[in-house]
């Protein structure tokens, strides 16, 4: 059989509608913009209003996506979405594959933090190959990366609350001679589950007591999110570099052509957690600053699952051609990274 070429179809976006502002969160907690903006590159971000929600991010996103790949709800058999604000079931794919009314198509979430859009687009990538290889079905996915942050943050916490924030993206996936996946990688490290979770997750999973609630005792009316960002931050940086060799060593064990290095990469797009990281990132692979994706971080703040695919819709057209590495990393530690030829 011929090399298989999976890449992407088509890009979408959504940002929801209402600005926060750094001089708005000075209003609310003991800040100052000169502090966000040293310590995290943050200048805005936007969260949902009323009549905006995560499964409206997510439709919206993805109906964009379709629109430019030229492809319509029924050409896909498959939606995966990465998210990590949908505490409920039934899960949000099932409801975005209602929503576009898609006739013949799987759909399942994956939770896996911030790294939620990389572990999505992994998913759907084994899916396209094992739908070819084993029962001879071309099959095109639609992968989405989604979060509504301010959902679960604290507004009273001003070490989480000016960072977090809303957005989604989408990309459709299939067969494609235009853009290549050449790799991926993913991992875990629940050890630091402790250090950047949901209230309702420690209270019920971690104490070692029973993990159904039942009194009301521990109910809290929302679950919030807590980070020690200062322990964070460390293993983000280290954790993202070893994907990125991880992800390129994986690629050349498994190709027959030239091998890849390091220093062949010509952009990244990294998870947008904080500007510092990114710079570090920039550092360690001797890359000026311009060709890694750092928009989102000062546009839109930490957006989670979305904030790959959405410097896919801010750059397109820039990064055409070049090899490119992803690079995603959040709660639990799940990490991981995608190599590609864009
Ligand atoms: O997306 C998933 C993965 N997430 C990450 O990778 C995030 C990783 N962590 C980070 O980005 C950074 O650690 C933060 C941006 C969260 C914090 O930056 P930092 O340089 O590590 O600050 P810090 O926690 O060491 O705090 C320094 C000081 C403290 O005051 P004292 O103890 O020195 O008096 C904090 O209380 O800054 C204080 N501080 C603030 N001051 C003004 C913390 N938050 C704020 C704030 N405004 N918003």
């Amino acid at each position: 059989m011929d090399r298989m070429r999976i890449g992407y179809l088509g890009y979408g976006s959504y940002i929801p509608s209402v600005v926060v502002t750094n001089e708005d969160l000075e209003r609310i907690v003991d800040t100052s913009d000169e502090w966000i903006q040293q310590r995290t590159g943050i200048q805005t971000r936007f969260v949902m209003n009323k009549n905006e929600s995560v499964l409206q991010m997510a439709v919206e996103a993805s109906k964009r996506a379709l629109a430019d790949a030229g492809l319509s709800p029924d050409d896909i058999g498959d939606i995966r979405v990465g998210v990590n604000t949908w505490n409920r079931f039934p899960s949000l794919a099932t409801q975005v594959q209602y929503a576009l009314g898609t006739k013949e198509s799987s759909a399942s979430d994956v939770s896996a933090g911030c790294s939620g859009f990389i572990y999505a687009v992994e998913d759907a990538f084994n899916k396209i190959v094992i739908e070819k290889m084993k029962y001879g079905r071309d099959v095109k996915t639609l992968v989405i990366g989604v979060d509504g942050l301010s959902l679960v943050v604290d507004w009273t916490d001003r070490t989480t609350c000016v960072l977090l924030a809303d957005g989604a993206g989408a990309v459709v996936m299939g067969r494609t001679e235009d853009n290549e996946i050449l790799a991926t990688c993913t991992e875990a490290a629940g050890k630091y589950g402790d250090l950047l979770y949901l209230d309702e997750f420690l209270n019920n999973q971690l104490t070692g007591e029973n993990q159904v609630c039942f009194s009301n005792e521990k109910k809290i009316d929302r679950p919030f999110l807590h980070m020690q960002g200062k322990k964070v931050f460390p293993v983000a940086v280290r954790t993202m570099i070893s994907n990125m060799k991880k992800v390129i060593e994986r690629y050349n064990a498994s190709s027959s052509g030239e091998p890849i290095r390091l220093t062949d990469v010509e952009y990244v797009f990294p998870h947008q957690a904080n500007l510092r990281i990114i710079k570090a990132i920039a550092d360690f692979m001797k890359m000026p600053l311009e060709s890694i994706y750092t928009d989102g971080i000062k546009k839109y703040g930490n957006t989670s699952a979305a904030s790959i695919p959405i410097g896919y819709v801010d750059t397109l057209g820039k990064v055409k051609g070049k090899i490119v590495i992803d690079v995603a990393f959040g709660s639990g530690f799940a990490s991981g990274a995608i190599l590609r030829r864009a």
